[in-house]
């Protein structure tokens, strides 16, 4: 099972910074997820917000500065004011660290409300030019941004993001083409993720920090969990393992 470190571990790190991905190597995550935008100046960006307002000191949307401009910004937890790995990162400077093959990398394209041109495209090439395509899944909650990456790769690793109940949603992935659901947790069964499995779907579930939760969708076999405490839940894998 795969421990994805949600924006690195971002309960102790600023979240979606190169700080708070290392950290989440180091703390035993086997996988790190994180959230793609684009910049005024067409690059690549690490950040959950479309806006920088919540995260860092600064306002205004990601779309709207340049890659320096955005780099300017400080992170909104003083504490790590001056570190240099809390500012916005690109994407590259993201795959640069990700050398452990062993690593998994969901890269969310985050299209839900800002429709960046070719940002499927984008990702993509990045991805194979850092020859990591075995180790990244493309997940997104606007499906029509899968649509576009299984358009253009097949063959690429792809997780539908749901936050709110989808009809049959086993048998939607897999006429989708998609190679994993990625539900909200209030949305997941004990019978969905076994269905998942007999259809050859794989289910990584957000945002799961409880370890009550953690023990159970463990125990029910799912393929991976996005937490904001890598550490937590790497103390629980190995402790149900054993
Ligand atoms: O990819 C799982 C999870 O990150 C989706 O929700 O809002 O944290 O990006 P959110
Ligand atoms: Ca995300």
């Amino acid at each position: 099972m795969i421990n994805f470190a949600h924006r690195g571990a971002s309960k102790y790190y600023p979240e979606n910074t190169i700080l708070s991905i290392k950290e989440g190597i180091k703390a035993g995550a086997s996988g790190v997820e994180l959230d793609v935008h684009k910049t005024k100046d067409n690059k690549l960006v690490v950040i959950h917000d479309e806006d920088i307002e919540r995260t860092f000191k600064g306002k205004g949307l990601v779309k709207d500065y340049t890659l320096r401009q955005l780099k300017e910004f400080k992170p909104r937890n003083t504490v790590f004011h001056d570190n240099l790995e809390c500012k916005i990162p690109t994407l590259e400077e993201i795959l640069d660290i990700i050398k452990d093959p062993n690593v998994k990398l969901n890269i969310e394209l985050k299209t839900d409300i800002i429709q960046y041109d070719n940002i499927e495209k984008d990702v993509i090439d990045l991805v194979n030019k850092y020859g990591l395509k075995e180790q990244v899944i493309l997940s997104s909650f606007n499906h029509e941004s899968i649509r576009k990456v299984i358009e253009i790769d097949n063959t690429f690793e792809t997780g539908l993001l749901y936050e709110k109940e989808i009809e049959d949603v086993v048998n939607y992935a897999k006429a989708f083409g998609a190679t994993a659901i990625h539900p909200d947790i209030r949305l997941v069964s004990e019978e969905l993720i076994k269905e998942a499995k007999e259809k050859d779907i794989k289910v990584n579930i957000y945002t799961v920090n409880s370890p009550i939760h953690m023990r159970i969708l463990i125990n029910a076999g799912v393929d991976g969990l996005f937490t904001d405490y890598p550490d937590l839940l790497n103390e629980i894998m190995t402790e149900v393992n054993e």
